[in-house]
């Protein structure tokens, strides 16, 4: 692969534009970020990093001699060899993916007289690049290159990733793009998928389905184990280490969330619907991760009672750690149905804040939250959690009801702390001092 210098522009400075322009201005290319969003853009000029990813920081100050930000098209595209769409691509009400953003990036390009490629980073449904294609060639921009690059980065270890890919998937309509856009990532090792763009546009959506199956697949299992007395965690191991199934997302847990999965299974969906499939197991995949969060709420029910006029302590806000990405985050759908059942409900993580909990305290340290608690949820598996001092946080509390839903602690040092410990898919402590169910729980 050549390792020749490009400039490259990419529209959208959120947690995948800002790591493909730091990544590729560490491969050696000049970046360009532009986003509408102007607050962001000076931060951005004055070295601060509007999103929490791990390396992230470091990585833009490293490169900043090959990095500049604007709001302006004309200054992003000016001399660039590639415009890359890292923009939003956010459900709509029917579940289809919005891609407003996309078409304002695609319908703002200037027309150009030398070839540049728009290469897809958002993840859109497939047969976008087939109408971006038609937009473009109907502007007369025939010489405008196409090409979809998804990414499978993950929050949390997003530089990493890039950098260290399982793979590199590239679908273009026309070899000398495809071609183009894996030159670009000289100096990556990784397999590279050439293939059809509506098979890399699939290749997105049912690389996140497939991870999903599996996570619902676990959480069913974990389901079962409680109503048999099996060990889900023995159960993950014994079936993670039989080749053929291998031992990542096997976690038994609180359901999964994030900027991604709820909405790409949705957008897939909707996808095969539209195009007249019913995607049967998808569906079950989002029922059962719908109802997955909301069991905690039922062991809650089992061991106090009546959730009215209880404390709840929610730990961990951020769909997962090291993150402070807090959409469809578990942790907002737990608060929610607790202060439906009339619980109050404290809620801290180490970064994360939300504008979309009304009504719940959200608190700076665990010792805030739990104190004078009745119950204490783990929902996200901060690694300063391993560490507390769960003896002494015990002692605050009204209560000693936890519930541990990523199975992170360990149960017996919990037990041995005083709590009544419960995780997902295991044996669980015996109920002990039930409150009396209130009216509305007696049906
Ligand atoms: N977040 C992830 O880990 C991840 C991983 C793989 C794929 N994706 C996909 O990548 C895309 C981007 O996701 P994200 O999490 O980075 O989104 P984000 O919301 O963090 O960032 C999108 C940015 O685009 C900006 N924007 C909107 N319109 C624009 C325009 N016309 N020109 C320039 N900028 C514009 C927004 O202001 C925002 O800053 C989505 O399609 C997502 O599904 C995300």
């Amino acid at each position: 692969m050549s390792t020749e210098q490009r400039k490259v522009a990419i529209f959208g400075a959120g947690y995948v534009g800002l790591v493909t322009g730091a990544c590729l201005a560490d491969l050696g290319h000049d970046v360009v970020v532009r986003d509408v969003l102007p607050d962001r853009i000076e931060a951005l000029r004055r070295g601060e990093v509007p999103i929490h990813e791990p390396g992230l920081d470091e990585l833009l100050a490293r490169n900043a001699g090959r990095l500049s930000f604007t709001t302006e098209v004309a200054e992003a595209i000016d001399g660039a060899d590639f415009v890359y769409v890292a923009v939003g691509t956010p459900p709509t009400y029917s579940g289809d993916a919005d891609l407003a953003s996309v078409w304002t990036v695609i319908d703002e390009l200037p027309d150009v007289d030398r070839r540049i490629v728009v290469v897809m980073k958002s993840t859109v449904p497939v047969g976008t690049g087939e109408k971006v294609r038609h937009r473009l060639d109907a502007r007369g921009m025939h010489h405008v290159g196409y090409a979809s690059n998804p990414e499978f980065t993950a929050e949390g270890t997003a530089v990493r990733d890039f950098m260290r890919p399982d793979r590199i998937v590239v679908g273009a309509f026309d070899e000398r793009d495809a071609d183009a856009v894996v030159a670009l990532h000289a100096g990556i090792d990784a397999p590279v998928v050439r293939s059809d763009v509506a098979s890399a546009e699939m290749i997105k959506l049912a690389a996140n389905a497939a991870l999903m199956t599996r996570i619902s697949f676990i959480n069913e299992i974990a389901n079962v184990c409680e109503a048999t007395g099996a060990d889900v965690v023995k159960v993950a191991e014994g079936i993670g280490l039989d080749r053929r199934i291998g031992k990542s997302f096997l976690k038994a847990g609180v359901g999964f969330g994030g900027s991604c999965f709820p909405k790409d299974s949705l957008a897939l969906k909707q996808l095969a619907a539209n195009s007249g499939y019913h995607f049967q197991l998808l569906n079950a995949v989002i029922e059962v991760n719908e109802l997955q969060k909301r069991r905690v709420v039922g062991k809650l029910r089992e061991r106090l009672g009546t959730l009215r006029g209880t404390t709840v302590a929610l730990l961990g806000l951020a769909f997962k750690p090291n993150t402070d990405d807090t959409r469809e985050a578990p942790a907002l759908v737990l608060a929610g149905r607790l202060l439906a059942e009339g619980a109050d409900v404290r809620i801290w993580d180490p970064i994360a804040r939300s504008s979309e909990l009304h009504g719940v305290d959200q608190v700076d340290t665990v010792g805030e939250a739990v104190a004078g608690a009745d119950a204490v949820v783990l929902v996200t598996e901060w690694p300063e959690l391993a560490d507390a001092d769960w003896g002494a946080l015990r002692a605050t509390m009204a209560r000693g009801v936890m519930i541990d839903g990523r199975n992170f602690l360990d149960p017996d040092a919990l037990r041995a702390a005083g709590y009544e410990y419960e995780g997902i898919g295991r044996a669980a402590d015996p109920l002990s001092g039930r409150a009396e169910p209130a009216p509305a729980d007696r049906r």
